[in-house]
């Protein structure tokens, strides 16, 4: 079956910017609130409607397309990525975000065919900064080319991370072991409460590790796109090859600076997606 990727694009584009519209007229409106996994995994009507607009509008002009979304998923459909041509979505990344009016919050779509990404857009509409990488082609904030950092070494990396939507006791401890760990080894530490968008800042240089445990496939997947085509690295957090499924990602500037990170870290393996 032959996929049109220029066609897709052109039209993923069109719909992330409608999308767009309702997450930037609803950021500072009040919004009811409702829990998923926890009581700090939050979802709000708004990432259903922003998902559903998407799918909708991707399957009226191409039927035999998959989804592997956050909300269809929270409401009990299968995840199961095939070699079929995949859209992979988070309506709303950083929906806590969202839900408080801090503008650090976007959509993050991917298109994969037989396992390997094409597509990848991250769009923050609040701010205006549409994040955008087709295989090969490179990668770019608002039309103009992004390169990740020139940073080899942890000891001068900004590292961009998360406490993540858990609050399991055993991941929690992992992850304050290793706030500590790479607080005595890094430049600096910070979070802007999406997956998406910390590794937006990697693939503009603004940052230059990203690692996270217990993140799903579509905080990731357009965001590992993006960062290798800014010149960047995808890596599991031990050191292996990046699995999108894994639900564990570190992505760098370099793969001396991804590997060095890689053996210093506390390991923490979540059920996959
Ligand atoms: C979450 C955000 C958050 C990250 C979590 C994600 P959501 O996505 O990206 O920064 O730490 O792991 O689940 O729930 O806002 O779409």
């Amino acid at each position: 079956m032959f996929t049109n990727i220029d066609e897709c694009y052109i039209e993923i584009l069109r719909l992330v910017k409608q999308a767009g519209s309702i997450i930037n007229e609803k950021i500072h409106q009040h919004k009811d609130v409702l829990t998923k996994s926890c009581d700090v995994d939050l979802v709000t009507e708004w990432d259903q409607k922003v998902e559903k607009l998407l799918i909708n509008g991707i399957s009226s002009k191409y039927p035999d397309h998959k989804f592997i979304g956050e909300e269809s998923t929270a409401m009990g459909e299968k995840i199961e990525l095939t070699n079929a041509p995949t859209w992979i979505i988070d309506p709303i990344d950083g929906t806590m975000n969202f839900v408080h009016g801090l503008p650090h919050t976007c959509i993050s779509i991917a298109l994969l065919i037989n396992k390997t990404t094409e597509i990848g857009i991250i769009y923050n509409p609040v701010l205006e900064q549409l994040f955008t990488a087709r295989k090969g082609q490179g990668a770019f904030l608002n039309g103009a080319p992004i390169h990740v950092s020139d940073k080899k070494e942890l000891r001068n990396s900004l590292i961009m991370l998360e406490m993540g939507t858990s609050r399991d006791p055993e991941k929690l401890e992992v992850i304050l072991q290793n706030i500590r760990i790479l607080t005595e080894r890094a430049h600096g530490l910070r979070a802007l409460g999406s997956a998406a968008l910390n590794m937006c800042m990697v693939a503009l240089g603004g940052a230059d590790v990203y690692i996270e445990f217990g993140i799903h496939a579509w905080d990731i997947a357009a965001g590992d796109l993006i960062i290798r085509e800014a010149g960047g690295v995808s890596i599991d957090p031990a050191g292996g090859p990046f699995d999108v499924m894994s639900r564990r990602a570190l992505c760098a500037s370099s793969i001396e600076v991804a590997q060095e990170m890689a053996k210093i870290l506390i390991q923490y393996y979540p059920e996959r997606d």
